[in-house]
């Protein structure tokens, strides 16, 4: 059965890569009869330019409807000022938790010919290949209660919610024991149990899981802090990493740079039965955007 995409290009340098993987669609479409077929939609900046907000109606039914969709970045400085509500950033979260794509996968490979362009020695890095999987509809990006209050003496204060729930943590941790299984069998789930309630509840769900379904993976734990470390230490440590929402932002960035340029890095954010959103790990990168340089090979 023919399989429908929904093509989001986006802001910055989005519509850009978009185009030349619009180019690589077709050619895979034609070589290999897929019969793909496609259509465009907005998010982000671009949708708040038309429709007033970063993920309009229009664009949510053409989601659902698609059976995957291909996404290029969001977000820019002309939109940095408007309220935060509407923000082009609200847009892409707005899709990762409507379509419920809790299970972001982010790869972190060194190609042979990219050894030099990371700023870590060749051989700390050769051959690296690492998984990281980001839980990606919860925690602190979600959680309730949030804002900025005003507090009795006038002054302001920010506040977020850092929430997991078992079942949350066993779906996300999961995914990496099955990813773990046909790769290198080894997966090490990063927290601050030390300090986090949250991640302490984290830690212990997925050791049970680890321990009652899945005997042959070698889980082992680390702490954030720990973690960050031991990624520009000896990276070459890691199989799949898992964690939360917030530390997978960060740690997927690091990871990515040991590669030597995020923008060669794919990502997939997937739901209960596989149905993904398909991204780069960049953003949209405004400084260079509308120049055509964007290509890190070119
Ligand atoms: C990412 C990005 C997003 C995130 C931003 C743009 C909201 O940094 O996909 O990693 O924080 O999840
Ligand atoms: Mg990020």
């Amino acid at each position: 059965m023919s399989k429908h995409i929904l093509i989001l290009a986006g802001d910055g340098i989005g519509p850009e890569i978009m185009a030349a993987a619009e180019k690589v669609l077709n050619k895979v479409n034609d070589k290999f009869n897929l019969a793909l077929t496609w259509e465009q939609g907005l998010l982000g900046g671009s949708a708040i330019d038309a429709h007033g907000e970063p993920y309009p109606a229009v664009t949510s039914v053409q989601a659902q409807k698609a059976d995957a969709i291909l996404l290029g970045a969001v977000g820019g400085p002309k939109w940095d000022n408007i309220e935060r509500s509407i923000r082009p950033e609200r847009g892409l979260l707005k899709i990762r938790s409507e379509l419920n794509l809790f299970a972001n996968l982010r790869p972190a490979i060194l190609y042979p010919q990219l050894a030099d362009a990371s700023s870590l020695k060749p051989e700390i890095v050769a051959g690296l290949d690492i998984l990281i999987v980001r839980e990606l509809t919860g925690g602190i990006y979600f959680g309730q209660p949030r804002g900025i209050r005003e507090l009795e003496n006038g002054e302001k204060q920010g506040y977020n919610t850092d929430v997991y729930s078992e079942s949350e943590i066993k779906r996300i941790a999961k995914v990496a024991f099955d990813m773990a299984s046909l790769r290198g069998g080894k997966v090490c789930s990063v927290d601050k149990a030390n300090v986090l309630e949250v991640t302490e509840l984290w830690k212990q769900t997925v050791t049970d899981l680890q321990q009652a379904q899945y005997p042959n993976i070698q889980l082992s734990h680390m702490y954030v802090d720990n973690a960050a470390m031991q990624l520009v230490r000896a990276p070459k440590q890691f199989d799949v990493m898992v964690t939360g929402n917030l530390f997978g932002d960060i740690l997927s960035d690091e990871a990515a740079m040991l590669t030597g340029s995020i923008g060669m890095l794919p990502s997939a954010s997937l739901d209960e039965n596989g149905k993904g959103m398909y991204e780069p790990c960049h953003g949209s990168a405004p400084d260079i955007a509308g120049q055509n340089i964007a290509n890190p090979l070119a």
